[in-house]
């Protein structure tokens, strides 16, 4: 009876423990991202300024269009869900009064549709002062691949953006000063770029997105350092932990924590918005490049991820993986 007693104690013990521990991780979350909460505070009109966003049909690069069509830029929004990025143009031309305002077909994850979309902005576009890298897809529990055979996290993630910007480099140069602006993560310190196997269809999926990320900073790292003296630069951010659409694949029962901690103590897309913005529009980031932020600050990075041999080595395999052409502009 004694012993049944002191075993009911202990579990007692321990689940008041674990309850304990959980709400202080729930309050570490809440204090970082209340420490984390960077304002761009910029009022720099764009007006005369084309920018295109892609992926901006939710999230973050929503809000992130939003405010840059208030700016009164020529905003290009580079969906695949043509349908959703009409119906949001029309909600913001309404609620910023600029009729300057596109929406063009891009499905990052095919090379094709890449190539398609380049090729109507070379077509119809006289500028491009500023390129948001945003869109992105976490296949955290599933394993796909792309039309072209890459593995389709990284396909969306990296390789598509890796090409569309060699394709609009031109066009960029042109328009110089201009600005590439990488959304990647910070989570990419929990992951290695392996230089042997850049299509890695064999990882756990969770694993691949953070791959991404990584790949996402070696490539401005190195983009940064083939532009110098270009007048384009290239930086890239993490911008926070938001409450977004990027989590929708993560299955019961990690879910149901992910959503208490998302609609409770995570940023909201706005928020989630304003490092981009902040690199799209400050007056002082002009001639800034090859740089880091989070709540629009400048941030350190691992030494891995800055390896100036790494990049070099990547970007050359990147080349090969997009199938890169040799009448398609150089960087
Ligand atoms: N949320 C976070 O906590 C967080 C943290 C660090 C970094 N990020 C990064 O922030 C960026 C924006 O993500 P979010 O959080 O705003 O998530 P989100 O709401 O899911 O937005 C992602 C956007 O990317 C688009 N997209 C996905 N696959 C695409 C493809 N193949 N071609 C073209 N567009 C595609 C989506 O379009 P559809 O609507 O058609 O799916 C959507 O508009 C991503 O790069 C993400 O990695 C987010």
């Amino acid at each position: 009876m004694l012993s049944k007693i002191a075993i009911c104690a202990v579990l007692g013990c321990l689940a008041a423990g674990a309850v304990f521990l959980f709400l202080l991780f729930l309050l570490a979350i809440y204090l970082y991202a209340q420490y984390t909460m960077g304002v761009c505070r910029s009022k720099t009109r764009l007006d005369g300024k084309t920018v295109i966003v892609t992926g901006c049909t939710s999230g973050i690069g929503k809000e992130t269009a939003r405010d840059l069509a208030k700016r009164g830029a020529r905003l290009i929004m580079a969906c695949r869900n043509l349908d959703a990025a009409n119906k949001l143009k029309e909600e913001l031309i309404k609620e910023s009064g600029n009729s300057n305002i596109v929406a063009r077909k891009l499905d990052l994850s095919s090379l094709s549709s890449v190539r398609d979309f380049a090729q109507q902005i070379n077509r119809e576009e006289t500028r491009l002062d500023v390129l948001i890298h945003n869109a992105g897809t976490a296949e955290v529990f599933r394993k796909k691949v792309s039309e072209d055979g890459l593995e389709m996290t990284m396909a969306t993630n990296h390789y598509g953006p890796f090409l569309l910007t060699h394709l609009l480099i031109d066009l960029m140069k042109r328009s110089k000063p201009s600005r590439i602006i990488v959304v990647t993560s910070e989570l990419y310190v929990l992951s290695r770029l392996n230089l042997d196997n850049v299509n890695p269809t064999t990882t756990l999926p969770a694993y691949l997105y953070y791959v991404s990320k990584y790949a996402n900073i070696v490539f401005t790292l190195e983009l940064a350092r083939r532009l110098e003296g270009t007048g384009v630069s290239a930086n890239c951010l993490h911008p926070g932990l938001i409450n977004t659409g990027i989590w929708k694949n993560v299955p019961p029962p990690a879910s149901w924590v992910l959503n208490i901690i998302l609609n409770t103590f995570c940023k909201n897309a706005e928020q989630g918005a304003q490092t981009s913005l902040h690199l799209a529009v400050s007056d002082e980031l002009n001639g800034v490049s090859g740089k880091y932020f989070m709540d629009c600050r400048e941030r350190g990075l691992t030494r891995g991820v800055q390896d100036p041999a790494k990049g070099k080595k990547f970007w050359e395999l990147s080349e090969t993986m997009v199938k890169l052409q040799s009448t398609d502009p150089k960087i």
